[in-house]
C-alpha cells in the first residue's frame, strides 16, 4: 500500500517535471543567480529632523536582531550620521561616492555592525555634494546587494533634490515619517504625491515622536487627525522617548534596549514589515480614544 501511493506519487512528479520541463529551464538559473532577492525600503520625510535616521537605525538592528540580513545605505552625501547614530563612525574607510566612482569594491564600503553580525552598513560621503551619485548609481548598487540581503534600508535626507531621488530610485517600498505637527504633516502629504507620482507607492506611515498627554489636551495633532490628511497605510507609532537621544549619543540604537518604549515601538514596526500582525501598543490605543472622545467634547466637533 505505502509502496504503491510512493511508486504513484513519483510517477505524478515525473509527469509534473516532464510538462514543465521548459519552464524550469528558465527559471532554475534565476534562482541560483538571487537566493534572497532583498526589498529595498526607503526611509523619507517631507521636513527635515522629525526622524529618518533614527527609525533607519532602529529598523535596522531591529530586523537584523530577529535573524534577518541588513544592510543600510546613509544616502545623506554631506551630512552623513547614520554612522554616529549607530556608532561606526570611527571605522570608516570608504563612503558609497567611492563606491559609486569605482575608488572602492562595495565589500569594501560596508562596515560590520558592531554588536550584529549580519547588519552592514555603506556610509554617506562627508566632503561631497549630492551631484556625486545619480538615481542609476544607486540602483546599481542596490541591485548588487540584493542577493546577499534580506532588507536594503535607504536613509533618505530631507527635500525633494537629488538625494531624495537616489534614495527612492531602487525602492521596493517606501516608508514616510513624520511628527504629530501641522507643517511635518503638510510635507509629508507632498511627498506622498510625489513618491506616488514615480509609481513608488502607496508609501507606509511612521507618527514619531507622538506624546500623548499633549494630545489630551489637545495641543498635538493626534493620530485620526493625521491619518485623516495623509490617508496611507500606518506601520507605527512611536512615542517622545529620551532614550532614543542617549542611544543615539551612545551610538546604540534603543529597538536593542528591552525596556525602551521606542524600542519596542520600532520593534514592532519591524515585525509589521516582516509580514507579522502585530498590535499597536497601547499608548496608541490611549490616544485614539481619547482623541474621539475629545472630538465628542469640542463643539461643533
Ligand atoms: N521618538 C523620539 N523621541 C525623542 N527624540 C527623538 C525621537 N525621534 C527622533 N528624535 C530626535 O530627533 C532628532 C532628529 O532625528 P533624526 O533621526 O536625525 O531626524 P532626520 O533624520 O529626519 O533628520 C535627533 O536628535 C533624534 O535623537
Ligand atoms: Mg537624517
Amino acid at each position: 500500500m505505502t509502496n504503491k501511493t510512493v511508486h504513484h506519487k513519483d510517477a505524478m512528479d515525473t509527469m509534473v517535471i516532464e510538462k514543465v520541463g521548459e519552464a524550469r529551464a528558465v527559471a532554475i538559473p534565476v534562482l541560483e543567480r538571487k537566493p534572497m532577492a532583498a526589498s529595498v525600503i526607503t526611509v523619507t520625510s517631507g521636513k527635515g529632523g522629525v526622524g529618518k535616521t533614527t527609525t533607519t537605525a532602529n529598523l535596522a538592528v531591529a530586523l537584523a536582531a530577529s535573524g534577518s540580513k541588513v544592510i543600510c545605505i546613509d544616502t545623506d552625501i554631506g551630512l552623513r550620521n547614520l554612522d554616529v547614530v549607530m556608532g561606526l563612525e570611527n571605522r570608516i574607510v570608504y563612503d558609497i561616492v567611492h563606491v559609486v566612482e569605482g575608488a572602492a569594491k562595495l565589500k569594501q564600503a560596508m562596515i560590520r555592525d558592531k554588536r550584529l553580525p549580519h547588519l552592514f552598513l555603506i556610509p554617506a560621503a562627508q566632503t561631497r555634494d549630492k551631484s556625486a551619485v545619480s538615481p542609476s548609481d544607486m540602483v546599481r548598487v542596490c541591485d548588487e546587494l540584493r542577493a546577499d540581503f534580506d532588507y536594503i534600508l535607504m536613509d533618505s535626507p530631507a527635500g525633494i533634490e537629488r538625494g531624495f531621488r537616489n534614495a527612492l530610485a531602487p525602492s521596493d517600498k517606501v516608508i514616510i515619517v513624520t511628527n504629530p505637527e501641522v507643517s511635518a504633516v503638510r510635507d509629508a502629504d507632498r511627498i506622498i504625491g510625489l513618491v506616488e507620482s514615480e509609481q513608488k507607492g502607496p508609501p507606509s506611515l511612521i507618527i514619531n515622536r507622538l506624546k500623548p498627554e499633549m494630545v489630551k489636551r489637545g495641543d498635538m495633532l493626534s493620530i485620526d487627525d493625521v491619518l485623516d490628511v495623509l490617508a496611507i497605510d500606518l506601520i507605527g507609532i512611536v512615542p517622545e522617548d529620551e532614550t532614543i537621544l542617549v542611544g543615539s549619543n551612545r551610538g546604540a540604537p534603543v529597538a536593542l534596549e528591552e525596556k525602551s518604549r521606542a524600542g519596542q515601538a520600532f520593534r514592532n514596526i519591524a515585525r509589521r514589515l516582516k509580514g507579522e500582525e502585530v498590535p499597536f501598543m497601547d499608548i496608541d490605543r490611549q490616544d485614539g480614544f481619547l482623541s474621539r472622545l475629545g472630538k465628542l467634547l469640542r463643539p461643533g466637533g
